[in-house]
């Protein structure tokens, strides 16, 4: 079935990809409706043929579409996700979702209360660079995967922030920006229990009031780590992933990358090794496995051809709508995120590891 679009906020994202991607045949969404305060963005709405309001009250009581998308600076995420609920229609909103956890879940709570789906535009689950790396770990050539590196690093000013995302009353700063994007793809990765997370989230070029460089550290109950970086400074770029199993490593260079390289043990085997051991003051000697690695093997990625396209995001939405596939950017999966997020604000804050 194909949905109508209310737009809240039509700048750079609502104006741009979200207008252009539901203007697209094959996606079952279609653009009807704006409201953003800013009257030179209605004329631009106005004149692609959408009905404008400079007033939310009559936005939402127009009835004219059933789905709003919501892509307003951060601060005011909460306020529109739920009154869009509220009013009865089904809600997307850009990341990241809130400002703080308790907005969160007050947009979740408003969502079943009302039985209207919310979900966030976490778009980069679907980057070609994850998908490829999703498909050497289920490939199994690098083993049980124990350590994770996943970051964004730009090296000159057009990584910088800019505009709203300057203030900390807008919810600027790197780690909102790009950061949340970079964890979201972990947390989505690895979806055992986190139990600790310890941060640096600094500002380097950008004034005290918001961060421009941002480091955490997860760990997962297994022991399994992952290090979550976005810096708008890294004037010698670090890989945006390097995933390490016991039985190889992948690296993957760049965001959007279509190339990488896998190194594993190709054959190896174990043999039963006998090893001076002390028990009881005692020389004597104890068996164990030793593992022999009789020949390493590279390959080049990607394993099957990645084309990347966003809108599958708005595929999944569809078909969630329709009730013929699951949610994939479940309130849930949102919230566990985003309580990585806040826990790494305050490790951040206090210089202490947070447990989960
Ligand atoms: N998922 C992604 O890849 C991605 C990329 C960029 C931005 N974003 C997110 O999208 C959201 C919007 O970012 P953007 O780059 O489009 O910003 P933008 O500044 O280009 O656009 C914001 C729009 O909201 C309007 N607006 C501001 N305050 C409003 C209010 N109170 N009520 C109604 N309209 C209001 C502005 O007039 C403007 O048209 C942010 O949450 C941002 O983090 C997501």
């Amino acid at each position: 079935m194909n949905r109508k679009v209310g737009y809240i906020g039509f700048g750079n994202m609502g104006g741009g990809y979200h207008y252009e991607t539901a203007t697209r045949d094959d996606i079952p969404f279609t653009p009807i409706a704006v409201y953003d305060i800013n009257p030179e963005v209605r004329k631009t709405a106005e004149s692609r043929g959408l009905a404008v309001f400079d007033n939310i009250d009559d936005f939402l009581a127009s009835k004219l579409f059933d789905f709003v998308v919501v892509a307003t600076p951060n601060q005011y995420h909460c306020k529109y996700v739920c009154a869009a609920l509220e009013a009865g229609y089904d809600v997307m909103c850009e990341k990241p979702v809130a400002m703080n956890v308790p907005e969160l879940e007050k947009m979740i709570e408003t969502s079943k209360r009302v039985g209207k789906l919310f979900t966030v535009h976490h778009n980069r689950r679907w980057d070609r660079d994850y998908i490829m790396l999703k498909q050497v770990i289920e490939s199994g050539k690098i083993g049980k995967i124990h350590s994770i590196e996943n970051r964004v690093h730009e090296k000159d000013e057009s990584g910088q922030m800019f505009g709203w995302r300057m203030f900390a009353d807008h919810g600027g700063g790197e780690f909102g920006d790009w950061g949340i994007h970079v964890l979201d793809q972990t947390l989505d990765l690895i979806r055992e229990p986190v139990k600790s997370v310890t941060a640096s989230i600094i500002p380097l070029n950008s004034h005290d009031e918001i961060d421009d460089y941002a480091k955490i550290l997860i760990t997962f109950e297994s022991g399994l780590t992952a290090q979550v970086e976005a810096s708008t400074c890294a004037p010698f770029p670090l890989p945006k992933w390097v995933a390490y199993g016991n039985r190889g490593a992948v690296k993957i260079n760049k965001i959007y990358d279509d190339t990488g390289v896998v190194r594993y043990m190709n054959k190896y085997h174990f043999e039963t090794e006998n090893t001076t051991v002390y028990p009881d003051e005692k020389v004597s000697t104890r068996p164990f496995e030793k593992l022999i690695v009789d020949e390493w093997a590279e390959d080049k990625l990607p394993y099957a051809p990645v084309e990347q396209d966003w809108a599958d995001l708005y595929k999944n939405v569809g078909d969630a709508l329709d009730g013929t596939g699951e949610l994939a950017v479940t309130p849930e999966s949102v919230l566990r995120c985003f309580k990585v997020f806040e826990a790494a604000l305050i490790s951040s804050k206090e210089k202490r590891s947070v447990q989960l």
